[in-house]
């Protein structure tokens, strides 16, 4: 049976080829509203792209607790190992626009948004554990210089690196995506991370501090810099076709979540600045712990209403899950929601990407497309406090244990520059090898080529405080560029 043609108003529709014309030549009549509402629907089609990380790929699947961490987390997903629930994935370039190649060098999104029984908990990370600044004032100057330049229209290195040279903190995330990480051959070949420092709590009340990992079950995997080339010249689209096309073949990509764990009083002894996002938890001191395992199993039947229209946002957490003192976390539990709200509309939380699978009763009201229905739980309540028993109240049982704070409010501190060194340097000179060394050097070099004499000294003096190694590489390779 075929399916009959309707109005968005269910009515049946007679002919879907051709306009409603007084003639075969024309002109065509006022009273054919297909046509119109037609004509009316594209121009509404397209929403504002995100202000960032605006080209993205997504999936849907299914996250398994494999390990007991009720130790540290009171978290009900936590509760027993071979708890599941629904995921969705989304992972994104943060520079380009929409229509950006999917290969460029950049640093990768990798949200996740787990729906859990008592609601959602999303994760709103990078393929990188740390970050180019680490306070949120900075951001939006950081993003205008990845955009593009107000007069000519263009991306500007001269502003990129202007910019990272008088944020020193940035050259630990700028080695990161100069490095053989820099461009990842899809999303199923990369780690996720949190990046920021979080919290858990258990049922007794006690904090630890938590850095969250996803480890790709694929293997890491990479391009260079002249292979990404290469491939953009053939396709724009490589990361949405290989994810699309690995899903549909059923090799289901698979991230293991690891955690790791600081005790709350460690925090205070620690020899960084462990809400610093800039820095990374040393593994030897703080080991990955296994906690369970996503897996990607489905593509969204409509990229748009699934992967568009997917919010996610930092203050998703349920309880047993919290933030920490980090600076940076605590912008961005404000400027998410703001900017769903400005993108997606009132009620983005009621769309199908967004609503959280368990029950939901809160006492926001009406506002543009609130098509959810009554949610407090009796009909006369529309506010709260108020008479009726059954009627959704607050649970101080969920609370957050109370948090210590000390020091005077009203102070603009710059931390220790020389400590901004000190992680990079051991990047730059105990992990990587001299091959690896030798692409930094070539990678910075050819993003740094364009940049005025004054902006490339001063990111190679920033490079020297890393390594003499570091900058004279770089320098190097400039010097051949130049030639
Ligand atoms: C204070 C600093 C930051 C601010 C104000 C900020 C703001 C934003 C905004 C407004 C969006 C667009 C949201 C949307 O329209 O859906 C966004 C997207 C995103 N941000 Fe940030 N951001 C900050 C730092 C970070 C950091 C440190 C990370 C990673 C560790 C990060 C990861 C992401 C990701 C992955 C997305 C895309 C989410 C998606 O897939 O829809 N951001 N950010």
């Amino acid at each position: 049976m075929t399916t009959r043609l309707t109005t968005s108003a269910g009515a049946p529709v007679s002919h879907n080829d051709t306009s409603k014309t007084a003639g075969p030549r024309g002109p065509v009549m006022l009273d054919d509203y297909q046509l119109i509402e037609k004509l009316a629907h594209q121009n509404r089609e397209r929403i504002p792209e995100r202000v960032v990380h605006a080209k993205g790929w997504g999936a849907q699947g299914t996250f398994t607790v494999t390990h007991d961490i009720t130790q540290y987390t009171c978290a009900d997903i936590f509760s027993k190992v071979g708890n599941s629930c629904d995921i969705l994935s989304r992972w994104s370039t943060v520079a380009g626009e929409l229509g950006a190649a999917d290969a460029e060098r950049d640093v990768r999104g990798f949200s996740v948004k787990f729906y859990t029984d008592e609601g959602n908990w999303d994760v709103v990370g990078n393929n990188t554990p740390v970050f180019f600044i680490r306070d949120g004032f900075k951001f939006p100057d950081f993003i205008r210089t990845q955009k593009r330049h107000p007069k000519t229209n263009l991306r500007s290195p001269e502003a990129m690196f202007d910019f990272w040279a008088a944020q020193p903190e940035s050259v630990h995330q700028v080695t990161i995506l100069m490095s053989d990480r820099g461009i990842p051959v899809n999303p199923m070949h990369m780690h996720g991370y949190g990046s920021h420092t979080y919290s858990m709590w258990n049922k007794n009340g006690e904090r630890v501090w938590v850095k969250f990992h996803f480890r790709t079950q694929q293997g890491i995997k990479n391009h260079s810099s002249e292979a990404a080339e290469t491939l953009i010249g053939k396709t724009r689209e490589s990361y949405q076709e290989d994810l699309f096309a690995a899903i549909e073949a059923r090799n289901f990509p698979k991230w293991e979540l690891n955690i790791q764990v600081m005790p709350e009083a460690k925090a205070e002894t620690v020899e960084f600045n462990p809400f610093d996002l800039t820095k990374v938890w040393p593994h030897d001191q703080f080991p990955l712990i296994p906690v369970g395992m996503l897996e990607f199993n489905k593509n969204p039947d409509n990229y748009f209403q699934i992967v568009e229209n997917a919010a996610y946002s930092p203050s998703n957490k349920v309880p047993g899950i919290g933030f920490s003192p980090d600076k940076m976390l605590q912008a961005r539990v404000f400027a998410y929601a703001d900017a769903h709200r400005y993108r997606l509309g009132t009620h983005y939380e009621a769309l199908p990407a967004n609503a959280p699978k368990c029950p939901v009763h809160h006492y926001h009201k009406d506002g543009a497309m609130n098509f959810m229905g009554p949610s407090t739980g009796h009909v006369d309540a529309y506010y709260e406090p108020n008479q009726y028993a059954e009627s959704a109240k607050p649970d101080v049982s969920v609370a957050e244990p109370p948090l210590k704070i000390s020091g005077d409010a009203d102070k603009y501190v710059q931390e220790d520059a020389d400590a901004d060194y000190v992680q990079p340097r051991a990047l730059y000179a105990d992990v990587m090898q001299a091959d690896e060394r030798a692409r930094l050097h070539a990678n910075m070099a050819g993003a740094m080529a364009p940049c005025s004499m004054p902006v490339r000294e001063r990111w190679l003096a920033v490079l020297g405080r890393v390594h003499p190694e570091y900058e004279a590489g770089v320098r190097a390779e400039l010097a051949r560029l130049d030639a």
